[in-house]
């Protein structure tokens, strides 16, 4: 039988070893996705969001290390898997687009190439076939002039574009599950807001399964059907999207509904 949840996080903890002591970046937290959900991780700087992220995808590095937990993906345990699994499952299965869009691409290769690159790797598919579907994805992602973002380095690209180009890139796989941190910290306001849009509606027509990681509650609240709220590496409170805005439980959370509130 095919598990009806596509993550199980369970005791995770990620600590850094720094000098005298132990950051515990990540703190014995717990959460499940099931499959079609939006899945939010919300909190302050530095509460754990992407180290929780990086975790999940086994990307952690010393000093920093995963001691305990573990991370079912549909139904297998990726703290146990075999390190050339894993890297197959990266990219394909599991895509994530990162908080740092400038970090994403590789600056001496086309954004299309790229893409396509991701293709040739993961899937059984010819290089011209491979092009070609690059490039339907990002007409998907609605970037003015497909063909020219395809044969752009990326520098050549505004914020903007370099990020719906990265929404492409982590979709062309047809991932089970996606990993969204911060995926529009970085923009502008009003390029925010024309992103959110797209990834919501994408999201919506493939049913996809998301974790959404943001610091911001607003943007949480759009996206996410529930969250967990994130606080100095622990989960203080997982709750529906409706119950935590109008019934916050912890503190922390009403702190952070009552910010947003404020603002809109
Ligand atoms: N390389 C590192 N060495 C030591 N500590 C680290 C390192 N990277 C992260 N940390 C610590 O881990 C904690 C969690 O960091 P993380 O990047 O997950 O936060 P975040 O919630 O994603 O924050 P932001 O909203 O700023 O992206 C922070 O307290 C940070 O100081
Ligand atoms: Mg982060």
């Amino acid at each position: 039988m095919m598990p009806d949840k596509i993550l199980e996080v369970k005791g995770l903890s990620t600590y850094f070893h720094a000098g005298a002591g132990t950051v515990k970046a990540v703190d014995d937290i717990s959460f499940d996705l099931p499959k079609g959900e939006v899945f939010g991780l919300v909190g302050e700087s530095g509460s754990g969001k992407t180290l929780t992220a990086l975790s999940i995808l086994r990307l952690v590095t010393p000093p920093g290390e995963i001691v305990s937990g573990s991370i079912i993906f549909n139904g297998t345990d990726i703290m146990s898997m075999d390190r050339n699994v894993l890297r197959k499952i990266r990219g394909s299965r599991i895509s994530m687009v990162f908080q740092e869009p400038s970090s994403a691409f590789n600056p001496v290769f086309t954004v299309g190439y790229q893409i396509a690159e991701s293709i040739i790797v993961h899937q059984t598919l010819d290089k011209r076939r491979s092009e070609e579907l690059a490039l339907e994805f990002l007409e998907k992602t609605r970037v003015a002039n497909p063909e020219r973002v395809y044969h752009s380095y990326p520098h050549q690209l505004s914020g903007g574009t370099k990020q719906r180009a990265m929404i492409a890139m982590a979709l062309v796989n047809s991932p089970e599950l996606l990993i969204l941190d911060e995926p529009t910290t970085a923009l502008d306001v009003t390029i925010q807001a024309q992103v959110l849009d797209l990834l919501e509606e994408l999201i919506d027509r493939n049913r996809m399964s998301v974790l959404f990681i943001s610091h911001d509650f607003g943007v949480v609240a759009k996206m996410c059907d529930r969250v967990g709220v994130m606080y100095k590496g622990r989960i203080v409170e997982t709750s529906g999207i409706e119950a935590i805005l109008n019934k916050p439980l912890d503190p922390y959370t009403a702190s952070l509904v009552e910010s947003v509130k404020a603002l809109s």
